[in-house]
């Protein structure tokens, strides 16, 4: 059977007013205790499921940062942390990269693992996607307005046309839009 490509997958967590972290960087706001009866409920056995399909993660020296002070999520599927930075490594798991992305993802990445999940944060985010190198993006989206903080699409300055894969409404109120970037023809 054929195998699908390789896939570079930006996933975020947002505010309806699209930001990412508060400008304190507490993301207690991250717990809905909103209510919508409608929606899909998440059980553990699928989030277990769903996160036994990710191959790598993928991440800026901050949200790095942030992940070992709030409490480790990745177990020990491997991490890539960008960083121009001599960081400690607390994990086996965790190698740091510097140079240029392209290399990263298309000739390291791709060529090991099938499911690779870009976590943040937004400067991460921008250079990826201006770069061209992200094929869909989740977005989480919280019954929330923060009105201040860190914003994920902070001028990208270009254009990228998108392809709707899936649209969800989650119990807690969470809505998840799920997208493909769609290539330019040559
Ligand atoms: N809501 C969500 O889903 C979500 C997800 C992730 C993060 N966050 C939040 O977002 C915030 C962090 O985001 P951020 O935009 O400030 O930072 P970030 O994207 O996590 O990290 C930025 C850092 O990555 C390194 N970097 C970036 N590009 C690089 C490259 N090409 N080569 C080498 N290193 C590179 C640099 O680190 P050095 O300075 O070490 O060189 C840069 O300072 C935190 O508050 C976090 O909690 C939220």
């Amino acid at each position: 059977m054929p195998t699908n490509p390789p896939k570079l997958t930006l996933h975020m967590v947002a505010s309806l007013d699209g930001f990412i972290a508060n400008k304190d960087n507490t993301v207690d706001w991250m717990h809905s205790t909103d209510s919508y009866p409608a929606g899909v409920t998440l059980t553990q056995e699928d989030v277990t499921e769903f996160l036994a399909g990710i191959d790598c993660y993928v991440m800026g020296s901050k949200t790095y940062e942030h992940a070992l002070k709030l409490g480790w999520p990745y177990g020990e599927v491997p991490v890539i942390v960008l960083t121009n930075r001599n960081l400690p490594k607390g994990k086996e798991s965790v190698e740091l990269y510097a140079g240029d992305l392209e290399t990263l993802v298309n000739t390291q990445l791709k060529s090991k693992y099938q499911n690779i999940w870009l976590v943040g944060g937004a400067m991460l985010a921008k250079a990826f996607l201006r770069a061209k190198l992200v094929d869909e993006i989740v977005l989480s989206i919280l019954p929330i307005i923060l009105g201040d903080g860190l914003l994920f699409f902070d001028y990208i300055r270009q254009e990228q046309r998108l392809h709707l894969k899936d649209a969800k409404a989650y119990t807690d109120g969470m809505v998840e839009l799920h997208y493909e970037v769609l290539k330019e023809q040559a």
